[in-house]
């Protein structure tokens, strides 16, 4: 597809991950609409970005469909949806509370759905449209304390595959990309020490720069799945 005057929705694109894919998406000449929960962080990514910025919980089925509603009034028909939204919480199992599992799953999990059933409507009224869900290297294989986290992004990476089989005879690529540690708030907000920056660590405009890479593809085409490891990271 081609970026330039398509039209791109980020969840989460108010920080991290997302803010750099919205950013490399925009500086590539897309509409871009961003979402987030943080009204100042997201009004503030927005000026930086040239981003529509959305303020938008993905776990509120409203926020969800006042969003598609709004993305498509103000920027276009919809092209591209990247359901990045997400956070973790990590505790060994035996202390795993039932509150913090089921948030984590109203975001990673079921607001991912929302967001791409949306979309999903959307794209096959248009009969082309490109979903990329953000998973993880957590969707892959298990670790001590990922009970939520984990099972999230397996959860995530399950529902890729089926909707990838249901879209593709409508002409709509579905991308599931794993990124390994990157440096953002991510560990922050999970409540975890944050790693120093060295340059041996990926940062959110390399995962940017592959997502703009798998969309630019020609649409005959598409990658169903994308890892990205740091070579070799030092803490
Ligand atoms: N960093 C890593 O090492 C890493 C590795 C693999 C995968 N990932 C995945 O990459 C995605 C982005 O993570 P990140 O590292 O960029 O984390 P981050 O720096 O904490 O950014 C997360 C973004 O999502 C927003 N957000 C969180 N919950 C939301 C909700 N319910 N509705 C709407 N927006 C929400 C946050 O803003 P508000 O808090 O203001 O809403 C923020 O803009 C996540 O899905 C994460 O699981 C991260």
């Amino acid at each position: 597809m081609q970026i330039k005057d398509s039209t791109v929705l980020v969840t989460g694109g108010s920080g991290g991950i997302g803010r750099a894919i919205a950013a490399t998406l925009a500086a590539a000449g897309a509409r871009v609409a961003i979402t987030g929960r943080d009204r100042a962080k997201l009004d503030a990514a927005a000026a930086a970005i040239g981003a529509h910025p959305i303020h938008a919980d993905v776990s509120i089925e409203a926020d969800v469909l006042r969003t598609m509603d709004e993305t498509i009034a103000a920027l276009g028909p919809l092209d591209v949806l990247v359901n990045n939204a997400g956070f973790g919480v990590f505790k060994p199992l035996v202390e795993m509370d039932r509150a913090s599992f089921e948030a984590v799953f109203a975001t990673n999990v079921t607001g991912a759905m929302l967001m791409a059933r949306e979309a999903a409507k959307h794209f096959i009224a248009r009969q082309r449209g490109n979903l990329v869900n953000i998973a993880s290297t957590s969707a892959l294989r298990g670790a001590p304390n990922g009970t939520a986290y984990y099972a999230s992004k397996f959860a995530l990476r399950g529902m890729t595959e089926c909707w990838r089989a249901e879209l593709r005879p409508h002409n709509i690529r579905v991308f599931l990309v794993n990124p390994s540690e990157v440096l953002t708030d991510f560990s922050a907000a999970a409540g975890r020490p944050q790693k120093a920056a060295n340059e041996s660590k990926l940062v959110g405009d390399d995962i940017a720069h592959m997502v703009k890479a798998i969309l630019e593809m020609h649409d005959r085409g598409f990658t169903t799945e994308l890892t990205v490891f740091a070579t070799n990271p030092r803490d």
